[in-house]
């Protein structure tokens, strides 16, 4: 099927805000070093950019994660597909995401990053639909909420296409 992708936010607002992320992220987390664990595929472009606006020390860690088959949906629980390389103990872990959508995939994460130990666990997204929560989950850095559109680029795709936009789209099916 065609479809096209009409531009939601633009390079430019996207890299605005994330500047404005990493400045806030920078003042909150003085003194320390915090720990970006990225959970592909969807929040590596966005940890990109943040990362390099953060001016406390930063280390990286990646996680792949995907949900179970439809029957166990409700129950949020996701499987492991890559974990993370190092232990989180005593560390100031800040999760980047793509986008929050019902909250399951997040809360069900968040849960198990911390009994690993953690100094805190926060939570950082590009994007989130708050219309769509199913399951409440503690969002401590927003760059936009958005309305209840399936959007793609940043990151963010449609079967595995569009990742690499600069902007952020919402998929048009006419
Ligand atoms: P949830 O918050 O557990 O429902 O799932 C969030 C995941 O669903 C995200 O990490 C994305 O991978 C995917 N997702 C949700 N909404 C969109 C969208 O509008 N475009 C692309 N992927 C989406
Ligand atoms: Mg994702």
């Amino acid at each position: 099927m065609a479809e096209r992708v009409e531009v939601l936010l633009s390079e430019e607002e996207v890299n605005k805000r994330i500047r404005e992320i990493g400045d806030q992220i920078s003042k909150d987390y003085a003194g320390k070093q915090v720990h970006l664990v990225c959970v592909l595929k969807g929040g590596s472009f966005f940890m990109c950019e943040l990362a390099k606006r953060i001016t406390v020390p930063v280390s990286l860690d990646f996680m792949s994660v995907s949900s179970y088959g439809k029957d166990t949906k409700s129950s949020g629980v996701v499987r492991i597909v890559k974990d993370l390389d190092e232990p989180l103990t005593d560390k100031h872990v800040l999760v980047i995401e793509d986008i929050v959508d019902s909250g399951r995939t997040l809360s069900y994460l968040l849960e198990m990053l911390k009994d690993r130990g953690p100094k805190d666990v926060k939570l950082c997204t590009l994007l989130d639909k708050p219309s769509r929560r199913v399951v409440d989950v503690k969002v401590d850095y927003t760059g936009f909420e958005i309305p209840d559109e399936f959007v793609v680029g940043y990151g963010l795709d449609y079967d595995q296409k569009y990742r690499n936009l600069p902007y952020v789209g919402i998929v048009k099916f006419d």
